[in-house]
C-alpha cells in the first residue's frame, strides 16, 4: 500500500529542478496512500543520455522530508537541463520492514543501481526468490519484498541469451516469477531514456501529454508466448517486433511526456488523457513510443487499451479554505450527496434510475439473497442501509466484512447478488471477496467512488457514487454517498411494488431535502467544537444507539479512534445490559444517538440505564425531542428526516467531533498514524 509516481519527458527539455518539482508534487498527491518514507531515482548530471548513472535519494518520513533532502544533495546541479529524462518516485506505507531509508523505494539491483524499481503491493513468494538469488550471490540490503524484484531483473539480465534483449522482455520474465499483488515501474542504466511499467492486482495508470497530435486513441495490445516454469528455468521468449502502428507516440517532432501513477489525482494537473492498465499488461516506453504487451490474455480480452479523458478537475482535489481535506470533505456533503442523486432520482415522478444496473435489474429481482460486502466505513454503509434494503427489496440481506467473509469460506451461489462497497475500488480484501464471488458465478455489483478502479472494472455492473475525490484518510463524504446510493438501489428495486408506494414517496421526498438538512447540521460546528474542548483530554468515548442508527455509532467510533487515537466503541444499545453497561460511571463520556424512529422508546430505556449509573449522556436527538433532553448532560439537536435516512444526518456531528478532537489533541487529521487511504494489501 504505497503511492507510485514516475515522469518521463521525451524531447521536452526540463531542468532537474522542474523534474524534482513534478516528482514531489506527484508524491504529495499520493501521500494519502502511505507516508512513512519516500524516495526517487533520477539521472546523474551527464548530458549524454547513454552515459548517465542513476542517483537514488530516499528518506524516512513524509514527502516533505524527501523534498528537503533533494535540495541538500551537493552532487546535483539543479539547473542542468535534460531533453529526455525518466524519474521514478515512491511514497511508502511499510508492509515488510520498518520505515527507513534503506527499506523505502526505489529498491535497487546492486550498488551500481543498474536496475531500480518502485512497487505498490505485496510479493508473497519473496522469501523463496530471495533464497534463490542469495544462493546465486546477489546481496540483499533491505527487509523488503520489493528488493527481490530488483535483484531478479538483474539476474535475468545477467543470464540473458542475447545482447539485444529488450527492457520489456526482462520485465515480462520477472513478473512470471512473482506471486502476490503489484504495480511496478522500472528504470535502468542499461536502457537509458526507457521506462517499463506493469501491474497485477494493484492500480496503475499512465497519463500522456503532448502539444502534438497523438498517433492513436486505442493502443493495440500485443500478445507474446512464453513458457516459464520457475526461476531456474528462464526461457527464451518469442519477441514480436514493434512497429509504429502498434505504439502510442506524438506525431510531429515526437515531443511527449508520460506520467505513471497509482491514481489519477497525481496526474490530473498535467493531463486528463490517461490509459488504465489491466492486470499483467506490460507497458514500455522506448524512443518516446508507448507500447503495451502481455503474455496471458486479459480478463476482458480487450485487444486494445483506450486513451480516456478524465473529467476530474484539480481544484476538486485541493484543500480550498479548509485546514484539512477531511474538514473540506465533511463540508462538501450537501453537494456530494446531491451529486450521488443527480440525474438518477426524479422527484416529480418518484422514480430512481441507476444506469449501471438497469440491464441487470430483472436478474437481481430473481435472486435468492443480497450480500453486501465491504471494509471499515464502507462496511458501515452496508450496515446502515441493511434494514431499508430488506424492506424495499423484500430479500434477505447479509452484510459482511470482506476479510471475515473470506476467512469463513462463506457459501455463495449463482443466484446470489453480491455488492462490493468501496470508496477507492482497490481495497484488497474487498477485491478478493469479489473474485471469490465471481468464481462462484454470483452476479457482482460494484459501488465505488473511483472510475476505472479494479472493483469497478471487475464487477458485472455497478454504481459510481460520484462523491468526488476523497483525500482525507478518514472517509466521510464517501460514507454518506454510499449510504444514499444503496437506498437508491432499494428504491429502484421496489418501483413496481404497489404496497410500497407510500413508503417510496416518503423516502424520495426525504432525499430531496437532504442537502439542505445537511447544511443545517454543519451549522452546528461551533457547538461541536465546544463539546470537543470538553472531551479532548479523555481517554475513552462510548457511542450508543440502535436500529437505523447503530451504524452511526460504529462509524462515529471508527472516526474517533482512527484520527484522535482515543479508545472509542460503537455500542448497540440493545446489548448494553449484556456487558457494556459495566463501563458506565460518572467519568466515562457517553454519546447516545436517540432519534424519533421505531426504536425511540427502547433508546429511552437505554438512556435511563445510563443515567441510573450516574452516566452523563451527551445526546444526539431530534430538534423536537423534549423527552430525551430531560436526561441529557448535553444535547446536540438535529433536524428530523425519514427514519431510514436519519443516519446520514446523525453521523455528521460525529465526523465533526472526531475532527475537532484530533486537532485539539495536536494530530495530523489527514494522515493518521499507521493508516493509509487505499488498503491494497490483505
Ligand atoms: C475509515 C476508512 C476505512 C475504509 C476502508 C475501506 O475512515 O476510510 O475504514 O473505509 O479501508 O476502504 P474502501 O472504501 O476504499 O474500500
Amino acid at each position: 500500500m504505497c503511492g507510485i509516481f514516475a515522469y518521463m519527458n521525451y524531447r521536452v527539455p526540463r531542468t532537474r529542478k522542474e523534474i524534482f518539482e513534478t516528482l514531489i508534487k506527484g508524491l504529495q498527491r499520493l501521500e494519502y496512500r502511505g507516508y512513512d518514507s519516500a524516495g526517487v531515482a533520477i539521472d546523474g548530471n551527464n548530458h549524454e543520455v547513454k552515459e548517465r548513472h542513476i542517483q537514488l535519494v530516499k528518506k524516512k518520513g513524509k514527502v516533505k522530508a524527501l523534498d528537503e533532502e533533494l535540495y541538500k544533495q551537493d552532487s546535483m546541479d539543479l539547473k542542468v537541463e535534460f531533453e529526455t529524462h525518466f524519474g521514478i518516485a515512491h511514497t511508502r506505507w511499510a508492509t515488510h520492514g520498518v520505515p527507513s531509508a534503506v527499506n523505502s523505494h526505489p529498491q535497487r539491483s546492486d550498488k551500481g543501481n543498474e536496475f531500480v524499481v518502485i512497487h505498490n503491493g505485496i510479493i508473497t513468494n519473496y522469501k523463496d526468490l530471495r533464497k534463490f538469488l542469495e544462493s546465486k550471490d546477489y546481496e540483499f540490503e533491505s527487509e523488503t519484498d520489493t528488493e527481490a524484484i530488483a535483484k531478479l531483473i538483474k539476474y535475468v539480465f545477467d543470464n540473458r541469451e542475447t545482447e539485444d534483449i529488450t527492457f520489456s522482455t526482462l520485465v515480462e520474465r520477472v513478473i512470471q516469477q512473482l506471486e502476490g499483488a503489484f504495480a511496478l515501474v522500472f528504470k535502468s542504466i542499461h536502457y537509458p531514456g526507457e521506462a517499463v511499467a506493469t501491474r497485477r492486482g494493484s492500480p496503475l495508470l499512465i497519463g500522456v501529454r503532448s502539444k502534438y497530435k497523438l498517433s492513436t486513441e486505442q493502443i493495440p495490445v500485443l500478445y507474446r508466448t512464453c513458457n516459464i516454469e520457475n526461476v531456474k528455468n528462464i526461457c527464451t521468449t518469442r519477441v514480436k517486433r514493434l512497429d509504429s502502428s502498434t505504439c502510442l507516440h506524438a506525431v510531429g517532432d515526437k515531443a511527449v511526456e508520460f506520467f505513471f501513477a497509482s491514481d489519477a489525482s497525481a496526474i490530473i494537473e498535467h493531463t486528463n488523457r490517461v490509459i488504465f492498465l489491466e492486470d499483467d499488461d506490460i507497458a514500455a516506453v522506448a524512443d518516446g513510443k508507448l507500447s503495451i504487451h502481455r503474455v496471458t490474455r486479459s480478463a476482458s480480452d480487450d485487444p486494445s487499451r483506450a486513451i480516456q479523458t478524465l473529467q476530474m478537475e484539480l481544484q476538486q482535489i485541493m484543500k480550498g479554505n479548509f485546514s484539512a481535506f477531511m474538514q473540506k470533505e465533511i463540508f462538501e456533503q450537501p453537494e456530494s450527496v446531491f451529486n450521488t442523486m443527480r440525474g438518477r432520482v426524479n422527484f416529480e415522478t418518484n422514480t430512481v434510475l441507476l444506469g449501471g444496473l438497469k440491464d441487470h435489474l430483472k436478474e437481481i429481482r430473481r435472486c435468492r439473497r443480497l450480500i453486501v460486502i465491504g471494509c471499515g466505513t464502507s462496511y458501515h454503509a452496508a450496515v446502515a442501509t441493511r434494514q431499508v434494503l430488506e424492506e424495499l427489496t423484500e430479500l434477505p440481506v447479509m452484510v459482511e466484512l470482506a476479510s471475515d467473509f473470506l476467512d469463513r469460506n462463506t457459501p455463495v451461489f449463482r443466484d446470489d447478488v453480491c455488492f462490493f462497497i468501496s470508496q477507492s475500488g482497490e481495497t484488497a480484501d474487498t477485491l478478493l471477496a469479489l473474485r471469490y464471488c465471481k468464481d462462484r458465478r454470483a452476479l457482482t455489483v460494484g459501488v465505488t467512488n473511483t472510475v476505472g478502479s479494479s472493483i469497478s472494472r471487475e464487477t458485472d455492473c455497478g454504481v459510481h457514487i460520484n462523491a468526488g475525490p476523497e483525500i482525507g484518510v478518514a472517509s466521510t463524504k464517501a460514507y454518506t454517498s454510499q449510504f444514499i446510493a444503496l437506498v437508491m438501489f432499494g428504491l429502484m428495486m421496489s418501483e413496481d411494488r404497489i404496497s410500497l408506494q407510500n413508503r417510496r414517496r416518503e423516502i424520495i421526498r426525504g432525499m430531496q431535502s437532504l442537502p439542505e438538512l445537511i447544511k443545517e447540521v454543519l451549522s452546528l460546528e461551533e457547538k461541536i467544537h465546544d463539546l470537543a474542548l470538553e472531551l479532548y483530554t479523555q481517554r475513552s468515548l462510548l457511542v450508543m444507539g440502535r436500529g437505523y442508527n447503530y451504524a452511526t455509532c460504529l462509524e462515529g467510533a471508527l472516526k474517533i479512534k482512527e484520527i484522535t487515537y482515543m479508545h472509542s466503541e460503537g455500542i448497540l444499545a440493545g446489548e448494553l445490559k449484556h456487558g457494556p453497561l459495566a463501563l458506565v460511571d460518572k467519568q466515562m463520556p457517553v454519546i447516545m444517538v436517540v432519534m424519533k424512529d421505531p426504536c425511540f422508546t427502547k433508546c429511552q430505556n437505554a438512556l435511563q440505564q445510563v443515567t441510573a449509573r450516574q452516566g452523563r449522556p451527551i445526546i444526539l436527538c431530534s430538534k423536537d425531542d423534549t423527552e430525551s433532553s430531560k436526561f441529557a448532560y448535553k444535547t446536540i439537536e438535529l433536524p428530523h428526516t425519514v427514519d431510514c435516512l436519519q443516519g446520514i444526518l446523525s453521523v455528521i456531528p460525529l465526523q465533526l467531533l472526531s475532527f475537532h478532537l484530533a486537532v485539539l489533541r495536536g494530530y495530523d487529521v489527514d494522515f493518521p498514524r499507521n493508516l493509509a487511504k487505499s488498503v491494497t494489501v490483505e
